[in-house]
């Protein structure tokens, strides 16, 4: 039985665990992509294994994906389907299945419609599976669809979530505005309408029990601490009254009158702050949940490389989640899931 191969698309704070996590589950790891930092540098040297992996890091994406043979490319580079379109175009065309932690990704329709349609088209041409993964996966998408098969009435879905963005790198605490004045966030705000990434578990949610969202809306607000704090992912001081962060409500109404409210914090931590995942499902019964401090980074991670077998094995097209079977914990190397 053949080993599954795999490029790792963007060489930031997650590849420190997803190159680890898939080696140690029996993935070869052929092949690095990166853009600024690293370039040159050994793979394995660069994600702290302690030993070379003999993959150099390029920034020559065409040439790696052209003469790199590999079953999967894992995308860690952006949060939006816009920022990382050209590079799954380019995976795709190159026949490589895609799986990306990229939020947006885990279920774009409703924000993204044009771009999400174009991938699954090309996806299809291509006879590969584009899938967007990550925490979300379970904690705030799969675990509630699952939850609602014990309902046999639901009127509401409420969720409230926070993360740590100092858990991740550079990338996600600048999209978090992390820093800046009020007036700066309120402007930045302004200037564009960033979704929630919660917009895309909702979405999941519905298309996984069947319903349609008929109304969907969203309102961002900076959070703030009371003292000055350190952003370790940007190497900066917030002082105190800055943004540490973003928080997002997004409402919605289902076909079938179902409200959905749901709260996502992303934020530099004061001290005693840790991750939150609570639900409660409104119905017959009520259903609470509550996961205590949940290690949103390493099951990001984790998520990611369990997932990799459903998406080599599924459809070609752009498939998400809701559409793939749930996600499991593997046991054993990953190319024993493959059909
Ligand atoms: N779904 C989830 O559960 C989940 C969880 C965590 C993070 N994420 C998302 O995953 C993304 C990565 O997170 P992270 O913590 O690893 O961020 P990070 O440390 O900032 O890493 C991003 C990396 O991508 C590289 N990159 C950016 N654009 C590139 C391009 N065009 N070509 C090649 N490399 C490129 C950057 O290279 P340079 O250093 O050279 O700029 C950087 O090394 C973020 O958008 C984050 O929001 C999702």
């Amino acid at each position: 039985m053949r080993k599954i191969k795999a490029i790792h698309y963007g060489v930031g704070a997650m590849s420190h665990m997803i190159v680890p996590y898939m080696l140690e589950k029996g993935v070869d790891v052929v092949g690095a992509i990166g853009r600024v930092s690293n370039i040159g540098k050994d793979l394995g040297d660069v994600v702290g294994l302690g030993r070379d992996l003999g993959v150099k890091v390029s920034n020559n994406a065409e040439e790696v994906l052209s003469e790199q043979e590999a079953d999967i490319v894992i995308i860690t580079i952006a949060s939006f389907v816009e920022q990382i379109y050209d590079q799954i175009k380019l995976c795709v065309e190159n026949g490589k299945n895609v799986a990306t932690i990229c939020e947006e990704a885990l279920s774009p329709w409703w924000t993204s419609p044009h771009l999400t349609s174009k991938i699954d088209k090309l996806a299809k041409d291509n006879g590969v599976t584009v899938t967007g993964t990550g925490y979300q996966d379970v904690f705030w998408a799969n675990i509630i669809s699952l939850l609602s098969g014990g309902c046999h009435h639901i009127d509401a879905i409420n969720g409230l979530a926070m993360y740590n963005v100092d858990d991740y790198g550079p990338e996600v605490a600048r999209s978090h505005g992390v820093g800046l004045t009020i007036n700066e966030f309120n402007r930045e705000e302004e200037k564009q309408e960033i979704p929630s990434f919660m917009i895309m578990c909702v979405e999941s949610i519905c298309s996984a029990i069947g319903w349609t969202i008929k109304e969907l809306i969203q309102a961002n607000e900076p959070t703030t601490s009371k003292m000055d704090l350190y952003a370790k992912s940007l190497d900066i001081e917030i002082p105190a009254g800055n943004a540490t962060g973003r928080k997002e409500v997004v409402e919605a109404v289902t076909n079938t009158g179902v409200k959905f409210r749901v709260e996502l914090a992303g934020k530099v931590y004061d001290p005693d702050e840790a991750d939150i995942n609570k639900w409660s499902i409104l119905g017959l019964p009520n259903i609470e949940l509550e996961n205590i401090k949940p290690p949103t980074d390493v099951s990001t991670c984790a998520s990611i490389v369990n997932r990799i077998p459903d998406i080599i094995n599924a459809e070609p097209g752009y498939v998400t989640i809701e559409n793939l079977p749930y996600l499991k914990y593997r046991p054993y190397p990953l190319h024993f899931y493959l059909k």
